[in-house]
């Protein structure tokens, strides 16, 4: 009944119709908040609404709220056909309630945490008139250096297909269609500069790129984006190879691939497309079925079809394709779906907040500094402290301006607590730097919040070092000079390069962008209301010349001895260590655990791994245990160490719990590895698998 009321629709529309359906527009009607966009709502609104009544748009984006939606529907059902609109939004952390960046959100390594999460943001979505998100990006990140490595779930193939999976669960559960992004290879761009080029080898598309793509496909995602960039020469919206043969020849995805913003427009510039037409040309016939805000699709499929140059069943195919989803929405049935009224959402706050909390991971804890003892004197040093406009991270324009900053978070639970920004985040303060020295002076010690502002990190937001900004070092510099120990409460979108007084202090959280419960979410970890058991997706490196990097690197024919690193005629850097500073896995807990032997209990088609874990410490704990593997004698250079499975279990003390593994792995001889983190991992365990 579906294909034949897309065919009869096709049928009946004209080539302009067809291209409208093909065409997406930044919403013009609703903006985010008259507040947010007051120019663009007085001048935009009535030419938009003609060409929805025109039949010229079939989604609209970037716009919030029912009573907008309502009017852009109504224009929508006024058209000849009266074709529905779909609304849809980057919705990337966070609709009204901003939660930590999913990059911060996958160090919790918890699917169940991220779909729960997802599902709780699609509430919010249809509450905002939505059906549709731009997330989850899958774009697996190895170099920090790219900005929207803050996006994504880091460094990990493994990680990445599980958290793909669970978001696209999350938000189909609550009735939102997700968009896999950004179709592909996009994270691998050169020295980490947004939109540059990619050239990467078969193998490393395959192998790393595409995995979390397919596994979010497998979950049910309805469209994906295509990425800016180009790779091997041909841009991605360009490229048929990738949008075509790979990803409905191969991968078998039937939904919709959608241009990044203007991308068509760009193979102009790019250097492929003659023009305008061409470039449209260029994109419908690679597999782009919507063009995003260029409006080349209205401009130029009906005379490119014309004149024969594209045939009228690729245009029919993608408008079937969004016609699929706008009936998959509902929308066919009931166009007012969810714009009635706008829906009660329950409060996500709570939500948000265990979400910011597990996202907080321990990097460094010398004589258990953490937790605090809130009846001591503190000093709260630090561009971050009283800050609200950039504690929610890139992409959270439709979020509500209530969020809990770290002195009011900290405050609810401290007795004796100074504050004193120190600096500014790139620039020093006039006197700042003395006063925040006679803070830390009068105090028993110092937590110094220091970092990256909002726009450091995010789409457009490349560095060429990925280390804490100058005057912020030179305030964490004066600040140590005073002898307080010292609590770095990192803010960041990325791994960053630690160095001087902060990668040497005592005592290191890595709070990323937490969201509107970030105050309270560093109070609950500081104070030891709640146990750090947050892990490292992405490996914090020595120095930024490291990247691009990743724990699962190739192993060289000359890996350098442990005993001698730095030996000549080995693989290694004269200046830096052939390792992260902080790997892939890491975070401490406030208690300890002792791994036993491996035991490996099934091997075949399934293999099952258990290991004995005690908690050791005094407190309980998460262990969150790691199985890795490396193929020994593979037909090609395989990782050194490559993630299979993850196990979290809540551990008294002097408690030993037996933990089970269940994975998949590939034949021939493999190493196999239990640990904390990627540079811990116990000692190998051989097994040769069928
Ligand atoms: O969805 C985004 C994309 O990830 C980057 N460019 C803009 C798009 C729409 O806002």
């Amino acid at each position: 009944a579906e294909r034949a009321r897309i065919d009869d629709l096709i049928a009946r529309m004209t080539i302009e119709e067809k291209a409208g359906q093909l065409s997406c527009f930044s919403d013009e009607i609703r903006p985010v908040g008259t507040e947010f966009n007051p120019k663009v709502n007085r001048t935009g609104t009535a030419e938009q609404l003609r060409a929805i009544e025109a039949g010229r748009i079939g989604m609209l984006f970037n716009g919030y709220g029912v009573e907008g939606a309502r009017v852009a529907q109504a224009a929508a059902l006024r058209s000849r056909l009266g074709i529905p609109l779909i609304f849809a939004a980057d919705v990337i952390h966070g609709c009204r309630t901003i939660f930590p960046i999913p990059l911060a959100e996958a160090a919790a390594f918890d699917p169940d945490l991220s779909e729960r999460v997802a599902r709780g943001v699609a509430a919010e979505m249809r509450a905002a008139g939505l059906h549709w998100t731009f997330a989850p990006m899958v774009d697996v990140a190895r170099d920090q250096r790219w900005g929207r490595v803050a996006e994504g779930a880091g460094e990990d193939v493994y990680l990445g297909c599980q958290l793909a999976a669970a978001r696209v669960r999350g938000f189909a559960s609550g009735g939102i269609l997700a968009t896999p992004k950004h179709f592909a290879g996009y994270a691998a761009v050169r020295g980490g500069m947004e939109y540059g080029p990619v050239d990467m080898s078969e193998r490393e598309l395959e192998a790393i790129h595409l995995p979390p793509f397919a596994a979010a496909f497998a979950a049910g995602a309805a469209a994906t984006m295509a990425a800016f960039t180009e790779v091997d020469g041909i841009p991605a919206t360009a490229n048929r190879d990738l949008l075509t043969r790979r990803l409905r020849e191969r991968m078998r995805f039937g939904g919709v691939c959608i241009a990044d913003y203007d991308a068509d427009r760009e193979l102009v510039a790019h250097g492929v497309a003659r023009d305008e037409a061409d470039a449209a040309r260029l994109a419908i016939l690679a597999g782009i079925d919507m063009s995003m805000q260029s409006g080349l699709y209205n401009a130029h499929l009906p005379a490119l079809v014309a004149a024969g140059a594209v045939p009228i069943a690729r245009v029919d195919e993608a408008v079937a394709r969004v016609l699929a989803l706008k009936i998959a929405a509902g929308l066919f049935d009931d166009p007012h779906a969810g714009l009635a009224e706008p829906a009660r959402v329950p409060d996500l706050r709570p939500l948000a907040r265990e979400a910011a909390t597990r996202s907080i991971v321990l990097l460094r804890n010398e004589g258990n500094l953490l937790p605090l003892d809130p009846s001591r004197r503190i000093a709260l040093i630090g561009p971050f402290v009283r800050d609200r406009e950039h504690l929610n991270g890139p992409w959270s324009f439709a979020g509500t301006n209530d969020g809990v900053d770290l002195a009011t978070g900290l405050a609810r639970i401290a007795l004796h607590l100074a504050v004193e920004p120190g600096s500014g985040i790139q620039d020093p303060l006039p006197g700042g730097i003395e006063r925040a020295v006679a803070a830390a002076r009068a105090a028993d010690l110092v937590l110094l919040a220091i970092g990256e502002g909002a726009d450091m990190s995010g789409e457009g937001n490349s560095r060429t070092e990925i280390t804490v900004p100058t005057a912020q070092m030179a305030l964490a510099e004066a600040v140590a000079a005073t002898g307080k120990p010292i609590v770095v409460l990192l803010r960041h979108g990325r791994a960053l390069a630690l160095e001087g007084a902060v990668a040497g202090a005592p005592a290191i959280l890595a709070t990323w962008f937490l969201g509107q419960t970030t105050g309270d979410a560093v109070a609950d970890i500081v104070f030891g209301r709640a146990e750090p058991t947050g892990r490292l997706p992405v490996s914090f490196p020595f120095s930024t010349g490291q990247q691009p990097w990743s724990y699962d690197r190739p192993p060289t024919g000359r890996p350098a001895r442990d005993a001698d690193p730095m030996a000549a005629g080995k693989a290694h850097w004269r200046d830096a260590p052939d390792r992260a500073r902080y790997g892939f896995g890491h975070g401490l807990s406030f208690t300890r655990f002792e791994l036993g032997a491996i035991a490996v209990e099934k091997s075949g088609s399934e293999t099952e791994v258990a290991i004995d874990v005690t908690n050791i410490g005094r407190r309980s704990g998460t262990a969150v245990l790691q199985l890795y593997y490396r193929s020994l004698a593979g037909t090609y250079v395989r990782p050194r160490l490559q993630l299979a499975a993850i196990v979290r279990r809540t551990i008294d003390p002097g408690v030993t719990t037996r933990c089970r593994f269940r994975t998949t792995l590939p034949p021939g001889p493999l190493h196999l590895w239990v640990g904390e983190a990627s540079d811990r991992p116990s000692p190998p365990t051989d097994i040769q698998q069928p």
